[in-house]
């Protein structure tokens, strides 16, 4: 070894050796929340790189901090899988990475510039997050089985923060990206970033199903038609359009879409016809709504707070043969990629599930992340409606982000206690102890 090479890796080491130290700094700090509207005015003409690299410095190796605070709170046995080791590899080289730029000089156009090419690739280096993440989790059930309600409620609590945090920080970082990289999107006037401020909620929802509905044809020769009504109760006339982000909006759709067609297929497995997917959109003064109304014979209602869960549903990704899953659960995303929407939003690969079932709770996140939310109300024998709820106002939309605190350690800390509502009994009650004797 050189001896310069020698004294780089020196250095490399003491630099690890202190990611500690730094984790611990950053993590005392809270995430700061960004509005639509923020987003928006960092795009705008007042854009300002300078001073979005002087906040990006700062924020992002706060919320990698945060987050990388609740990995370490994770069950042992699941931090010392292959995969979440690794993971955690990309977790600390991009921190180090971030933290280079802190004492940079923000008037220096070469730094700026440095800065767009290490957050492009920060971007790349965890492109495969949720997969990775999915395998740890098969990783420990494998190993250790599934049915402990407290490291089921320790898992579900700690992947929903986890997968918010990395949408976040991918959500900063696509938006400096895409701003500062010198193209901007001639295609898409309203488009700042990945936020469109006209996104057209319909069209959307329209794209999404032809999406899916492609996906469909192709495995089972037939897909539901779409039925798409709505009602802007501002103005009956005009198209319902907010501020939000398309991709997102999209991915949301487009998994909803697939479960829908899926269980109708499957419920009318024979018919003739299939009864079509009813799709609502609402616009009133705070609210814009999306129900999906199926009728795939839906989920019993003790089953629907599961099809939410992160253990319940983790499975390996179906292989060729599965006939049963495969269809609507594979090979999805490569549709995603030639979408008209998504010309601004790389790597919605974010969610490549591969079929890991994690459809519904990371379109519930996408939702609940600028405040939304995404319910699911089954009717077992008949169908199920799936509802999309999103904040009308750009200033109503702000990001909702986890925060390392007492509360989330108290969380993980979380003990199994009695339960304070009886349990029913299997027995029939033996009355006859009961009977005064005569
Ligand atoms: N509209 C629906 N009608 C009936 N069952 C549904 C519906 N939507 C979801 N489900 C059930 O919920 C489960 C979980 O759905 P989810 O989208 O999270 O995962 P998946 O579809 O199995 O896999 P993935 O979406 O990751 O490809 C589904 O497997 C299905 O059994
Ligand atoms: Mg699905």
């Amino acid at each position: 070894m050189s001896k310069m090479k020698f004294v780089r890796s020196l250095m490399k080491a003491a630099a690890l050796a202190n990611v500690p130290k730094h984790i611990d700094h950053f993590s005392k700090f809270s995430p700061s929340p960004l509005s639509m509207k923020q987003f928006l005015d960092f795009g705008s003409i007042n854009a300002c790189e300078r001073t979005s690299f002087v906040f990006l410095r700062q924020e992002l190796p706060v919320r990698l901090s945060n987050i990388m605070k609740e990995i370490n709170l994770l069950p042992d046995r699941l931090l010392a899988t292959p995969s979440v080791q690794l993971l955690q590899t990309w977790y600390i080289q991009s921190l180090m990475e971030i933290l280079e730029f802190l004492d940079k000089n923000p008037d220096d156009q070469r730094v700026l510039e440095t800065f767009v090419e290490v957050l492009e690739a920060v971007r790349n280096r965890h492109n495969e997050v949720v997969p990775t993440m999915a395998q740890g989790v098969i990783e420990y059930k494998d190993a250790f089985g599934q049915h402990d309600p407290v490291t089921d409620h320790n898992i579900q609590y700690f992947l929903d923060r986890f997968y918010t945090s990395r949408i976040s920080i991918r959500m900063l970082i696509n938006q400096h990206t895409l701003v500062f990289n010198g193209n901007s999107n001639p295609a898409h006037p309203n488009s700042i970033g990945c936020i469109d401020s006209m996104c057209d909620v319909t069209e959307v929802a329209r794209d999404a199903y032809e999406s899916a509905r492609l996906l469909c044809e192709q495995y089972y020769l037939g897909a539901p038609e779409l039925e798409l009504r709505q009602m802007n109760a501002n103005n009956v006339r005009e198209p319902i359009q907010i501020s939000y982000i398309p991709s997102h909006l999209y991915h949301m759709l487009f998994e909803l879409f697939k479960n829908a067609m899926r269980a109708t297929i499957e419920v009318h497995e024979g018919n003739r016809t299939l009864p079509p997917i009813k799709v609502m959109v609402a616009l009133g003064g705070e609210d814009l709504s999306i129900r999906m109304s199926d009728q795939g014979g839906g989920v019993p209602f003790r089953k629907t707070e599961r099809l939410f869960s992160y253990m319940y549903s983790t499975a390996p990704p179906p292989s060729i043969g599965d006939k049963h899953r495969a269809p609507l659960v594979r090979h999805t995303h490569t549709h995603t990629h030639t979408h008209t929407h998504l010309t601004a939003h790389i790597n919605l690969r974010v969610c490549v599930q591969a079929g890991f079932g994690y459809g519904l709770p990371i379109s519930r996140l996408y939702a609940r992340y600028f405040q939304g939310d995404l319910q699911l109300y089954s009717m077992e024998g008949h169908g199920t409606d799936a509802i999309i709820h999103l904040k009308a106002l750009s200033t109503d939309s702000v990001e909702r982000l986890p925060v390392f605190n007492k509360t989330a350690l108290r969380h993980y800390k979380l003990s199994l206690e009695a339960d304070d509502w009886c349990v029913p009994s299997k027995e029939p009650l033996d009355l006859a102890v009961y009977r005064v004797a005569k």
